[in-house]
């Protein structure tokens, strides 16, 4: 490495606390996936779920873009429905998640379990901890992740992927107590899974909150603010990396493990996201990101916002668009360069590579965030 340059980790762990970087760390969410042959050949017809469950496989998933296309994070294989049927729930993937018998009334919610995630998937904390132990050599920052309540009752409720999500809206006016229950049992599935994540090894954690921008800016502040706000406060409390816990005593703690939050349209409820307790806020591509920067910017890093559909353009103008999100950025305390949402199966390999190379060629001066003061 270069003098006085960052490693990934620290690039990527600084970016969201906030300090001071050379140029900000690139991944894309949904980095592992279809798009990539060599993803192709190693699912082959194996229905997905068995996928998420071989440790082996999911390793070697997980670390195909950083092989392929130069990705500077790998987050874990898995999907936010994976710790689901241990509450009781019947998902199956076809190909977005289906549920055998949606959830509509209170005794449905309470006969939910809240499992020991360490216990009903165990594969997940052998995929982090192998994945970890991989890394380590090259200083890769690994992601873990969760679906939070919202998105995640959004589908139980509903029954199936739906394009307005029409039924969890119905039941928050018709009956708002069953909502309640049924999210207060996901959040605290939330809080134990992703701490059990970092207690393998997960660096920072993503919160998948995609279709909470469904919700009015008054709506989304009843009832998806509060369950954020409760994630946040609980996992600092109750995650701590082994380094601190071992450390023991409160003043030899060290920093937390970074929270990430994305919601897809989110541009109405930027400022309950950045009152969230997340450390970075993850943008999609409709949100202006220089006035992300300007309004929350101070108070949170931010992650984002290339148009996935984008990365089918040629490669220079994925390497202008860059460059313009980096600009756009640089009013804010951080920038972790991302797409807004997930990378689509039908994009060009070569468009994904052109965005990460895009990134390491931002030369400190031109890159959106402050420069290391050496
Ligand atoms: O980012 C990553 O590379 C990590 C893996 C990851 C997957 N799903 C793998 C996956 C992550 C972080 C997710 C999150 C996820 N899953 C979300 C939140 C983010 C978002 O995209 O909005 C949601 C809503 C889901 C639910 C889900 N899973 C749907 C709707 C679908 C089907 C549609 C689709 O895009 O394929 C899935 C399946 C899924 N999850 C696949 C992958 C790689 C496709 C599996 C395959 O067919 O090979």
């Amino acid at each position: 490495m270069r003098d006085g340059s960052l490693d990934p980790t620290q690039r990527l762990l600084r970016s969201c606390r906030g300090e001071p970087v050379d140029r900000p760390p690139v991944w894309l969410m949904r980095q592992a996936g279809r798009y990539l042959p060599e993803y192709r050949a190693v699912r082959g017809d194996r229905p997905f779920l068995e996928l998420c469950r071989d440790v082996e496989l999911a390793v070697e998933i997980s670390l195909q873009p950083l092989r392929l296309v130069g990705t500077e994070a790998v987050i874990l294989f898995s999907d936010i429905f994976v710790p689901v049927p241990g509450m009781g729930i019947d998902v199956d993937f076809r190909p977005g998640p289906t549920v055998a018998e949606p959830i509509r009334s209170l005794p449905q919610v309470e006969a939910l379990r809240v499992p020991d995630p360490r216990e009903s998937v165990p594969y997940v904390f052998e995929i982090l901890r192998t994945l970890r132990r991989e890394l380590a050599g090259e200083a890769v920052p690994l992601l873990g992740f969760a679906g939070a309540p919202f998105t995640l009752a959004a589908y139980l409720v509903e029954g199936r992927s739906s394009g307005d999500f029409g039924a969890v809206k119905r039941m928050l006016h018709r009956a708002p107590e069953v909502l309640r229950a049924l999210l207060a049992r996901l959040t605290d599935l939330v809080v134990g899974y992703l701490a059990a994540q970092i207690e393998a090894g997960a660096q920072a954690v993503q919160l998948f909150d995609t279709w909470a921008g469904i919700l009015g800016s008054a709506d989304y502040r009843d009832w998806v603010l509060p369950v954020h706000r409760e994630i946040a406060a609980k996992l600092e409390r109750a995650a701590a990396p082994p380094s601190r816990a071992e450390a023991g005593a409160e003043g030899a703690r060290g920093p937390r493990t970074p929270l990430i939050l994305y919601v897809k349209g989110g541009s109405h409820v930027l400022d309950c996201m950045a009152e969230s307790g997340a450390d970075v806020i993850s943008l999609d591509w409709r949100v202006d990101l220089a006035r992300a920067a300007r309004e929350v910017g101070g108070r949170v890093s931010l992650q984002g916002n290339l148009d996935p559909a984008a990365l089918a353009a040629p490669p220079d103008r994925i390497f202008a668009w860059v460059r313009e999100m980096a600009e756009a950025a640089a009013p804010a305390r951080g920038h972790i360069l991302n797409l807004g949402h997930g990378c689509p199966p039908d994009t060009p390999v070569e468009g994904v590579r052109a965005f990460t190379d895009a990134a390491r060629a931002l030369a400190p001066e031109r890159s959106g965030t402050r420069a290391v003061q050496s």
